[in-house]
Formats: C-alpha cells, structure tokens, sequence
C-alpha cells in the first residue's frame, strides 16, 4: 500500500444529488481523489435511520452510485463502496457503543432535529427527553437514530481516515468521533485510532443557493436543481426563479433572491457573463429573463454531460456490480483489520 493520507467521506443514500452536493462535496471528491487514498461510500444503514423504504432504499443507493461515477469519482483512483456491503462496521458500531453515553447521543443537535421529526413535534426550545421516553410505540424515536453518530465514527475510525471533508452540518459528528477515538485509545491505552479533522479546502467555504429566494439547496426544501435533471425540466425550473420588482435606482444593494441567482452563476459561467449581469443591475438595465436564460445555459453545460454518463451507468447492471465489488474488497480488507484489532483489545479472543 502506498502512505497517502486516507481520505474518507460518506453519503446518505437518500434521494438524488444536486448542484450543492455537487459543488459542496462531489466535485472535490474528483479533485481528491489523485493526490489522497480516498474512501467514498453510501451510507445505506444510516439511510435506514430515517426512512425504511426497502424499495427506494435500493434504487437510491444505485442512483448515487451512478451519480458519483458519471460526476468522475473514478473507481481504479478512489475506493467506491457501499456501507452495507463492510459488515465489520456493524459489528464495530456495537463494540464502539459500550464506550459510548445516551447523554452525549441526545444532546447532538442532529439528533434532537430529527426525533422532533420522527415525533412530529415543533422546535419550541423545550427539552425533547421526557416526549422522547414517554411516547407509545407508534410514535417512536427509534435507537438507532440516537446511534448514528457512533455508525458515523466507525465508518471513519474502522478506516483509521485522516481527513473527513464533510459540510458544517457534520462537525458536531466529526467532534464526537474525535472524541470516542481519544476514549478508546485512553481507556485501553492503546494508540489504536488517529483522530480524524475535517479536509480544509481553502479559499472560502461555497454555499450553494436554492432558486426560492432564500437560504442553500437542500433535498426537503424543494429548491433544488438535480444533476440528473431533464434539460425542459431544469430550464422551467431556473425560468421560475424568484427574483425581485428589479432595481428602482442605480446602484441599489442586490436583494438576497437575485445575489443568489448571481452566486449560481458564479459557480457556473465564465467571470466576464457575471460581471456584465452585475453591471446591468447595477445601471438598471437588467433583464431577469436574461440573465435565467444564460444561467439555465451555463448549469447545463456542467449538468448534461453529467446526465448523459449517469444514463448509461444507471442500468448497467454488471458495471455496477463490479466497481462496489471491488470497492467493497478494498474496504474490508482495512475493516476486518482494525476490527481485529479492537476485538483483541477489548479482549474478545476464541477458543479454537
Ligand atoms: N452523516 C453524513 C451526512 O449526513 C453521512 C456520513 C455517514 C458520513 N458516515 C460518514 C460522512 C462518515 C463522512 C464520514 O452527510
């Protein structure tokens, strides 16, 4: 094996990916993947954490596959595999959880976020434990949403990964398994786990815009432009854009839905196209139908490429089947490693 740094960062398998995914995390992935030893999975188990859907559950982990492979995550440079498919994470993720407390489990904001979801209870600031421990069982937080930030730090320590590109949503886990990897090597006095750091990018952190007006892309806000979206459908849904009533004076500030239709662009078109948008609003001449018309141009020059890949990766049954086949090979052999290593640590030996 060569000494690179080990790189490693996870996707949940639910839904399609878009242009946030896209530039917040699979286009560095690309970029990565030559000068890192970079490990890329789909979360399928912490998928299940949230929506049971045996049916979806398949489809979506192979959508994101094909996703990551036509966005040219390249499976002889990275490692591609499926969580699923390593079942040493399993068994670590219940070693691990001796070490771990519910206290820390319920206070992660992640946590609290989402088991007022599965509770179907507003954010009013109280404390959610009592709801949580006195709920009947059709309206359940269920245990291994408590967990998933255990899953999360095995996935990574169980590579012993170096560095963890993931979003601002993810730090909180990426502390907790800084902190459970420190637990375990103290309290067996080992020097078993490195302590994984998020990957700085440099340069400024992008935040991708969603077309409503306010606030990032995101999956549950509706706002999103898909990689794989259909050329008529991805121009309809730039064209319905929301914009503003259009400068009233020279020089007005940018109102927050038209900035961030010039931070799409920004992502997307060539420095002079911005510029000469930036200038018409600013000497009022601007036309909103324009600069949509030159926007959904521009995305679809780094989307449709990307779609026509992902159409013929999605179906092709054997491919597929052969890059997670030798991903999942590379993954475990790490896994069943340190595995072992934490089973003998722990004192777990056989008798024959
Ligand atoms: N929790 C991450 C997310 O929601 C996905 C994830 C699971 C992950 N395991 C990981 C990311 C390990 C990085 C490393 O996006």
């Amino acid at each position: 094996m060569n000494e690179k740094e080990i790189v490693l960062s996870g996707i949940r398998a639910t839904g399609n990916l878009h242009l946030g995914n896209y530039y917040g995390a699979l286009s560095k992935f690309v970029k990565m993947q030559n000068d890192y030893d970079c490990m890329y999975f789909i979360a399928d188990l912490h998928a299940l954490t949230t929506t049971p859907d045996p049916e979806a559950l398949h489809v979506n982990v192979r959508n994101i596959l094909a996703e990551y492979l036509a966005a040219g995550v390249d499976p002889d440079k990275a490692t591609i595999f499926v969580q699923s498919d390593v079942p040493e994470i399993s068994e670590m993720y219940l070693l691990l959880n001796m070490h771990v407390g519910i206290g820390e489990l319920m206070r992660t904001a992640s946590f609290k976020d989402k088991a007022r979801k599965q509770l179907g209870i507003k954010d009013d600031g109280q404390d959610i434990e009592k709801q949580i421990i006195g709920t009947d069982s059709n309206k359940r937080v269920n245990a291994g949403l408590l967990t998933y930030p255990t899953l999360m730090a095995v996935d990574i320590l169980i590579q012993k990964a170096h560095k963890v590109p993931v979003g601002k949503d993810q730090e909180q886990h990426l502390e907790l398994t800084r902190r459970f990897a420190r637990r375990f090597n103290s309290f067996y006095g080992v020097d078993l786990f490195p302590e994984p750091v998020n990957f700085d990018f440099g340069g400024k952190p992008v935040k991708v815009p969603g077309l409503d007006g306010s606030g990032k892309m995101g999956k549950s806000e509706g706002n999103c432009i898909y990689l794989v979206d259909e050329e008529k459908v991805l121009r309809k849904k730039v064209m319905r854009a929301v914009t503003d009533e259009g400068p009233k004076e020279p020089n007005s500030p940018i109102s927050e839905p038209v900035a961030n239709l010039l931070t799409l662009m920004e992502l997307t078109s060539a420095p002079e196209t911005v510029q000469q948008f930036r200038d018409a609003y600013a000497d009022c001449s601007i036309r909103y139908g324009d600069l949509k018309k030159q926007l959904a141009e521009d995305i679809l020059k780094v989307t449709l490429p990307i779609r026509e890949r992902y159409l013929d990766i999605v179906n092709d049954d054997a491919y597929i089947a052969r890059v997670v086949k030798q991903g999942a090979e590379r993954a475990r052999e790490r896994a069943a490693k340190t595995l072992a290593e934490v089973r003998e640590i722990m004192g777990i030996r056989k008798f024959y």
